[in-house]
């Protein structure tokens, strides 16, 4: 029987934690990185509890893993200076280096994080409760990023790295950096989605201020160091302490030119409008989301189920991705619930470093309490957990609840859960589902299973247009990281990819001279004489 008591016991004593699996120590982070140099921080510390708790005499308790800088104002200041001296209107190290050589410094960079592969993989573990696995592959997945970037980067470079001649002018075009960029990135993702928008943000020539996200701060310790000796002094520069602190007086000096968060689309506005001149501000943001599975009466249900389960529940539904309304023609309602409600009871939950694990505990400290708010809000409003202990919680654990039938009016039908709670609305006519997608905040994307081409085909015409990607017979997700990643309405701004990214965040520009003798002398031996970093024809390799 799943009740809190069951889950209780999924917690471990502490001698119970397999030897390979703890952490080496804890990490008291006093470390913090601004213009090159590794200052130790000697002011108040903020604890890092894990989602994982150990048994202890009776009761349960979150095991602390270490404390990182609570820093303020004052260093966030430094930050913000180290970062536009760095950059010095353009004039940086950084800025006017040459492509191969930032890919140089960012190629050292990855060899050093290559080395702490062990250590950042367990802090995301521990950190975050996500399976080992996952966060094997989160952090594998972002070295491939990284390479996959500088070869986008080469390639783009290498196609710039000839002139043009249009009407008698002679142009040469390549991308340029933004100025200083503020980098925070979100929880669920804290390695890959910070660095989706950090790495191109940085090989581009950008200086960044980077502030870690409150849940995944500690595994980027390790990387401090590479961070540090990897890129020229004040290139990357680190703000630790409460968002609400040291955010704002960051975007209120006017001297961020960028901004790229991945999070709310509530606190980007807000922080967007703190920019004294908006316009100057570019902002690259992956925001919330509420993607929809539409169920039509002629989809594999077997395989429906098996998508909308991975698509709901990977990573306890913590995903922007993660599927958060299933929209199931009602002919098919019973069927594919009692298929979803059986794969998910074969869902192993347990800690993250169990063999096969799915459900593990949760980070955000008030989500239990939120998530059982949503589901009772349903139930009094007339749906109810069809799956055996839905709903059932016990500290950071909670058993994924499967809500039935989902209507206009309770919280689920429109509000992103972002975790383990599955809402089902049945549907009769496809207006219905299509409706739901058009007057949704949300706009990024949607999944469809059925198996006629012609209702398929005619609903993907006008889907196409209200999210960015419709997935056919298969779970939304990001990957893989060459497509095209961004959303409509409150989703985000912005679009992300390997090569989408590196013009996100340049600016393209030019020199252009008349075609006379003169101008041609003049450029042929400023390529010659390599007399220029933007004005050349080299070729990467
Ligand atoms: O949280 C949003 C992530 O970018 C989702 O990535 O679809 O590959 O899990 P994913």
């Amino acid at each position: 029987m799943i009740d809190a008591e069951y889950l209780k016991q999924l917690f471990p004593r502490e001698n119970e934690i397999p030897e390979e699996h703890r952490l080496r120590a804890p990490v008291h982070q006093r470390a913090y990185l601004i213009d090159g140099t590794l200052r130790t921080w000697n002011g108040r510390s903020q604890p890092v509890l894990s989602p994982i708790c150990v048994r202890k005499n009776g009761s349960l308790e979150q095991v602390e893993i270490g404390s990182y800088p609570q820093a303020g104002e004052a260093e966030a200041e430094e930050a913000l200076a180290a970062a536009v001296d760095a950059y010095d209107s353009g004039r940086g190290t950084w800025p006017t280096m040459s492509v191969a050589e930032r890919i140089a410094c960012m190629q050292n960079f990855t060899k050093q994080m290559i080395a702490r592969k062990r250590d950042i993989v367990s802090l995301i573990m521990w950190e975050i409760g996500k399976s080992l696995p996952d966060s094997e592959k989160e952090f594998d997945r972002t070295v491939d990023y990284i390479r996959a970037t500088i070869e986008a980067l080469k390639e783009q470079d290498n196609n710039n790295s000839r002139f043009i001649i249009v009407e008698g002018t002679i142009g040469q075009i390549r991308r340029t950096p933004l100025g200083v960029v503020l980098c925070m990135g979100p929880y669920n993702y804290p390695l890959n989605e910070t660095f989706a928008t950090l790495i191109p943000a940085l090989i581009m020539g950008n200086t960044v201020v980077f502030k870690p996200p409150k849940f995944g701060a500690l595994l980027f310790h390790p990387l401090l160091e590479a961070f540090r000796s990897a890129f020229p002094k004040g290139v990357l520069n680190t703000v630790y302490g409460r968002g609400a602190t040291v955010v704002p007086q960051l975007l209120g000096s006017g001297k961020v030119n960028v901004l790229t968060l991945i999070g709310s689309s509530k606190v980007a506005d807000h922080l967007k409008k703190l920019h004294p001149k908006v316009h100057r501000l570019r902002a690259i943001l992956g925001l919330d989301a509420k993607n929809a599975a539409v169920v039509l009466p002629d989809a594999d249900i077997e395989l429906a189920a098996k998508e909308c389960l991975l698509g709901s529940l990977s990573f306890n539904g913590q995903r922007c991705t993660a599927l958060k309304m299933l929209i199931v023609h009602q002919s098919i309602a019973e069927p594919f619930l009692r298929r979803f409600t059986e794969g998910l009871g074969k869902l192993k939950v347990g800690m993250p470093w169990e063999k096969d694990v799915s459900i593990t505990p949760l980070p955000e400290l008030g989500k239990v309490a939120y998530l059982t708010e949503c589901v009772e809000d349903a139930k009094k409003k007339g749906a109810r957990v069809v799956n055996e202990g839905g709903g059932v919680s016990c500290k950071t654990f909670f058993y994924p609840a499967v809500v039935y039938p989902i209507s206009d009016g309770m919280k689920l039908y429109r509000e992103e859960q972002f975790g383990p709670v599955v809402p089902v609305m049945p549907f009769e006519d496809l207006e219905t589902a299509l409706e739901y997608v058009i007057t949704s905040e949300h706009g990024q994307q949607v999944s469809i299973f059925g198996s006629s081409p012609e209702q398929i085909g005619s609903l993907v015409d006008p889907l196409v247009n209200q999210v960015c990607r419709v997935n056919i017979n298969c779970q939304c997700q990001r990957g893989p990281d060459v497509f095209p990643f961004t959303g409509r309405k409150d989703s985000a701004e912005g679009t992300l990819s390997v090569t989408d990214a590196l013009r996100s965040f340049s600016i393209r520009s030019m020199i252009a001279a008349k075609q006379t003798d003169a101008s041609t002398q003049l450029l042929d031996t400023i390529v010659q004489e390599h007399k220029s970093k933007f004005i050349n024809t080299r070729f990467i390799f």
